[in-house]
């Protein structure tokens, strides 16, 4: 199997490895634009490929990191020599000089720092506070800019341009309401939320009042859709995978995967994410080892994942 095309963001619920799932739902549907409302590192698209598409999100500087690669504007050669340079300086002079990027971009957000912060921070994470200011603390390896480490970003960021020349994609910061309301009958929604009552911060405040509006938005669409969710762990289930969605119209695949939490093979918990979809068609995902970032601060292995599929 190919490897997927990994983004040079991370973000909070990124699907790197549920991208052949979710491909293998939608890929003979797509005949108008892809539209992503919530679109986040952009792996899905990435993976899946359409020819048209709007992706879209509320996190303005993931809109920007992307238009500026799009454009130009940051290349895989500016970003080799920012993380190098400024590597280098982390490497000699330690954290402060993490803090001063991370001050300089709260005062005038610019792509490259972005990039820096987002693979320089704790545990990969994208979080800003509610004044919308970037808050993740240093990862505390002052060395994490090391050579091999900027190639690796600076490929990613020269497959990703690559691809966006061959592409007709348009990035816009938008709210999901207002994304949605382009949809028209050929298109194909792919929509993948924060979840209700977890990574809340400035661009993640997901409300009941949102996981409402979405799902009367959605089941109003003239066109496919494709939502993920999660379905269940350990402690509850999501009330309104049934509530919502259980009539014949739609259709739920369901993933259940492990994952360990801290370091130790015994704290091995058990998620369940579903791929909702007003459409009849089932994944392929058998007998597969996923991992997935299964919440904030938390650290994980290997998971292993079954595809089922509910009845209707
Ligand atoms: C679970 S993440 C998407 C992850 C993405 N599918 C990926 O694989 O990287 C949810 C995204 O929704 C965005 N978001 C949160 N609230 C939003 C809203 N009201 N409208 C649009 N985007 C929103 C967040 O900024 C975040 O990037």
């Amino acid at each position: 199997m190919t490897p997927p095309l990994v983004p040079p963001i991370k973000c909070q619920g990124i699907k790197t490895k549920i991208v052949g799932a979710i491909g293998s739902l939608v890929q003979t549907t797509v005949h108008g634009r892809w539209i992503e409302p919530f679109c986040g590192s952009c792996v899905v698209p990435f993976n899946v490929l359409p020819k048209r598409a709007i992706l879209c999100d509320s996190n303005e500087h993931i809109i920007r990191f992307y238009s500026d690669l799009q454009s130009g504007e940051i290349t895989s050669a500016s970003v080799r020599e920012y993380l190098s340079e400024h590597g280098a300086r982390l490497k000699r002079q330690g954290e402060d000089v993490y803090y001063e990027i991370r001050e300089q971009f709260n005062r005038v957000p610019d792509s490259h720092a972005f990039v820096f912060l987002n693979r320089a921070c704790f545990n990969g994470v994208m979080r800003f506070n509610r004044k919308g200011r970037y808050n993740v603390p240093f990862c505390r390896k002052p060395e994490r800019f090391a050579r091999a480490y900027v190639s690796k970003i600076a490929n990613q960021i020269s497959a990703c341009a690559e691809l966006l020349r061959s592409v007709e994609w348009v990035f816009q910061t938008a709210g999901f309401r207002e994304t949605l309301a382009l949809a028209t009958e050929n298109d194909f929604v792919y929509a993948d939320p924060p979840y209700a009552g977890r990574h809340v911060d400035y661009y993640n405040s997901w409300s009941e009042t949102d996981e409402q509006d979405l799902s009367g938005v959605l089941k109003k669409l003239p066109c496919r859709f494709v939502l993920s969710t999660w379905y269940e762990n350990k402690y509850r289930k999501n009330p309104n995978v049934e509530e919502v969605w259980s009539d014949n119209e739609f259709t739920i695949n369901l993933f259940e995967h492990f994952y360990h939490v801290g370091s130790s093979e015994s704290l091995r918990n058990s998620m369940t994410e579903a791929l909702i979809s007003n459409f009849s068609a089932k994944i392929k995902c058998e007998n597969k080892t996923i991992t997935i970032q299964p919440d904030l601060f938390e650290s994980i292995a290997d998971e292993d994942v079954n595809g089922v599929i509910l009845p209707a």
